[in-house]
């Protein structure tokens, strides 16, 4: 029964979508057990770059069934959108499986994700505004309309009858913003049901049938690990499980079916929207790593915050994931760089964590000190077409073991270019 577990390690924004793609062959199920639309897993089809913000990465490959988890929440527009997108570039959805339980994204979450970033003013969260709090947050008050509602008019009308009841008082009163009809609402989500009804399914019921018949499965984690609402930095967090621990409870399949955990982890780090960032760089290397390292959101184009590499945070993800695997992503990206420095430790208030702090205010620049590790860099050695790890130069390679002895995880896959044949393989396996 062997399955693998694919998580983001730092802020989200390793290139998670680009190993997914890659490894995704071995794989006969490819799934989305918690987020939304508010990830952005670029792809490459055909030297053509695309943008998966919901559908499983897996959907690229023929042979595999993508499946959409209970733990995801959907926004049906975005879900046609995307149908369409990549049947225009000549890729089926047909395979594609939609959790029964998943839940539904509706029109006031969008407006209330907005209305409440404004009303934080300078303590806003920087949320992607595509409605994901607010529909987690109905979901966790029994509140939510899931993808079988909307397949049912009849109990459709009745939830959203009671949903919009409070949600436009709070919309009115509170926001002083347009309010929704039950009417509106259906006529443009009724169509909607029509598209999900052949692809909806019991997931849980599938995918464990599918573990039964030796079938390899993949979760495809969306955000990372600092993001997730438990183990991030909260509130600057978004509201799903994107640790490894949320694969089973956002599938349906018990923990005793994760084989592997394969985190995924930049030779930097980034980070967009607010919050602590202890290695951030306000400065021209900073720079410098977002515009070689191409920064820039792909949902939202916004530039992504740039700062060393966190062997902290990493130690950090990879006892809440139990990382068994790391995938190194845009180590050519330093090639840009003099000396590249690695933070070991904090210092704050005169005490030395190397464990991630309990206390968050630990984080912030005005306490926290990074201690730092410095190494000699490549610069100007161009290694993106290097495939061996022999191939690095000695320098590169004394980094990757320097950040894999400060972890105690092998780095099994680095990436050195966002080409599919851009990767060192180094020892991993699906099995
Ligand atoms: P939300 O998920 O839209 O509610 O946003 C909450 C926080 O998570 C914000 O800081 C977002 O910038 C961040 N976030 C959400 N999705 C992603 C992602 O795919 N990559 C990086 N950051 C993300």
């Amino acid at each position: 029964m062997p399955s693998t577990v694919l998580v983001g390690a730092q802020w989200g924004d390793e290139g998670k979508g680009k190993i997914t793609d890659l490894i995704s062959s071995d794989y006969d199920y490819v799934v989305r057990f918690q987020g939304g639309n508010n990830a952005g897993h670029t792809v490459i089809a055909d030297g053509k770059k695309l943008a998966l913000r919901l559908t499983p990465s897996g959907v690229m490959n023929p042979a595999c069934v993508p499946v959409i988890g209970n733990g995801v929440v959907v926004d049906p527009r975005v879900l046609a959108g995307e149908i369409d997108m990549l049947a225009e570039n000549g890729i089926s959805t047909e395979k594609l499986v939609i959790s029964c339980d998943a839940h539904v994204i509706m029109p006031y979450h969008i407006a209330l994700d907005g209305a409440q970033e404004m009303r934080l003013g300078k303590h806003e969260i920087g949320t992607t505004k595509n409605g994901i709090g607010p529909a987690y947050k109905d979901k966790a008050g029994r509140t939510g309309i899931r993808i079988q509602d909307l397949l049912d008019e009849k109990i459709f009308r009745e939830k959203l009858e009671t949903a919009l009841e409070y949600k436009n008082q709070v919309l009115e009163k509170i926001y002083g913003l347009p309010t929704f009809t039950v009417d509106q609402i259906l006529e443009e989500y009724l169509p909607y049901a029509d598209l999900i009804r052949p692809h909806m399914a019991e997931t849980a019921q599938l995918l464990n049938e599918a573990l039964r018949a030796d079938k390899n499965i993949l979760f495809e984690g969306a955000q990372g690990t600092l993001l997730d609402i438990d183990h991030g930095t909260y509130p600057f967090v978004t509201s799903s499980s994107c640790c490894a621990g949320g694969a089973p409870t956002g599938s349906g399949v018990g923990p005793k079916a994760v084989t592997k955990v394969l985190g995924i982890t930049k030779a930097y780090i980034t980070r967009v929207g607010s919050g602590p960032f202890p290695t951030e760089l306000k400065d021209e290397t900073g720079e410098l790593l977002g515009q070689v390292g191409g920064e820039f959101g792909v949902v939202t184009g916004r530039k992504r915050r740039c700062g060393w590499f966190d062997a902290v945070i990493a130690r950090y993800a990879a006892d809440v994931n139990s990382l068994t695997d790391i995938a190194l992503t845009k180590l050519d990206v330093l090639s840009a760089v003099d000396t590249i420095k690695i933070c070991v430790a904090y210092e704050a208030d005169g005490v030395r964590y190397d464990y991630f702090p309990m206390q968050h205010s630990v984080l912030y620049p005005k306490n926290v000190t990074p201690i730092y590790e410095e190494l000699p860099g490549w610069k100007g050695e161009d290694i993106t077409a290097c495939r061996s790890f022999e191939d690095l130069p000695a320098n590169a390679q004394a980094y990757v073991q320097y950040l894999e002895e400060m972890i105690g995880v092998p780095m099994s896959i680095i990436a050195v270019g966002p080409d599919r044949e851009q990767t060192i393989f180094r020892g991993w396996s699906s099995r």
